[in-house]
């Protein structure tokens, strides 16, 4: 494999693709992208470049997979780098003779540097390409991580899915409260004004890509369900007016968090005082 390689972006308009075209222009990489309106098309990428990643919303990847995956040939590379793996890679395997790993970087456009992120990859066909992404992300600092794809979406239902859920919600309720941003903010700890800009930040980006997270996860019903069980749990507890009860129920989840709490109020400390630590 040369050291230089070709990369195509289809969807290399958006906020992902454009990462990635620096990322990879900045590894010495020649990149080429496309977007619907872009003079180059996402079949020339297919014809002319050895790595061909669709950056693309869920179902455009799906359909630009099997427009363009008879195009390519055993020498390259088809990848994606959708939030929910199992639906792409069936679909990129099934349409191509080419490799194919499905990669999902576990970060957004807003940062700085890939190091110390985490990515997972997940194996499609062939080992090459693989090895070559995988070091791509390494020596870059980046944590990388292989995993078939199916338990990749069982976890993002939790990541991604669960998390969201929450500030979505959170969101909801504040609304329904008409708790305004001044009252809000005059009234926040720093753990609830890290929530309030987390609820913010969700709705300041693209809430069609929180709706496919959410929605096209076939394992977040089953989160869904434990989610509000243990919310019942919560309630029948901690609101029954018997504090003992309230209290078995906190040691009980406490038992289980027992090995990382502590780091875990190291770390958060950690970001409360560079958040607010010298204003
Ligand atoms: N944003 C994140 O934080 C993040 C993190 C990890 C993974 N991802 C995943 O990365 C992928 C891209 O996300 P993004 O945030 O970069 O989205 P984005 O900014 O909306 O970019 C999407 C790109 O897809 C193209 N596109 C949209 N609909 C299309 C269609 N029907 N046919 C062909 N091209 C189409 C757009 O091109 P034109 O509009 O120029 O035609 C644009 O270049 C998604 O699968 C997402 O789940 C996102």
């Amino acid at each position: 494999m040369s050291k230089r390689i070709s990369i195509g972006i289809i969807g290399g308009t958006g906020s992902m693709g454009q990462w990635f075209g620096n990322f990879f222009s900045d590894a010495g990489h020649t990149v080429f992208i496309s977007g619907r309106k872009t003079e180059l098309t996402s079949a020339d990428i297919a014809k002319k470049c050895e790595v061909v990643i669709l950056s693309l919303p869920l179902d455009a990847a799906i359909a630009v997979s099997e427009e363009i995956g008879p195009l390519l040939g055993d020498t390259q590379l088809l990848m994606d780098f959708c939030s929910l793996k199992e639906k792409i890679l069936e679909s990129m395997t099934g349409s191509t003779s080419a490799e194919v790993t499905g990669a999902h970087p576990l970060f957004g456009p807003f940062m700085d540097s890939i190091k110390g992120q985490n990515v997972i990859l997940c194996p499609g066909r062939g080992e090459q390409w693989l090895k070559w992404l995988e070091n791509e992300f390494v020596s870059k600092g980046a944590f990388v991580t292989v995993m078939n794809p199916s338990v990749h979406d069982r976890h993002m239902a939790i990541v991604q899915g669960l998390t969201h859920f929450l500030a979505i919600c959170m969101g909801r309720t504040l609304q329904k409260m008409n708790m305004n941003n001044s009252t809000a903010l005059s009234c926040s700890t720093p753990v609830f004004k890290i929530n309030y800009d987390l609820i913010g930040r969700l709705f300041a980006q693209d809430i069609g890509l929180y709706q496919n997270i959410i929605s096209r996860n076939i394992h977040f019903g089953n989160v869904l369900d434990l989610f509000l069980s243990s919310v019942d749990e919560g309630r029948d507890s901690l609101l029954s007016g018997q504090s003992e009860k309230g209290l078995l129920f906190l040691e009980g989840v406490r038992d289980y968090f027992k090995d990382s709490c502590r780091n875990s109020l190291k770390e958060s400390n950690r970001l409360i005082n560079t958040l607010y630590g010298e204003q």
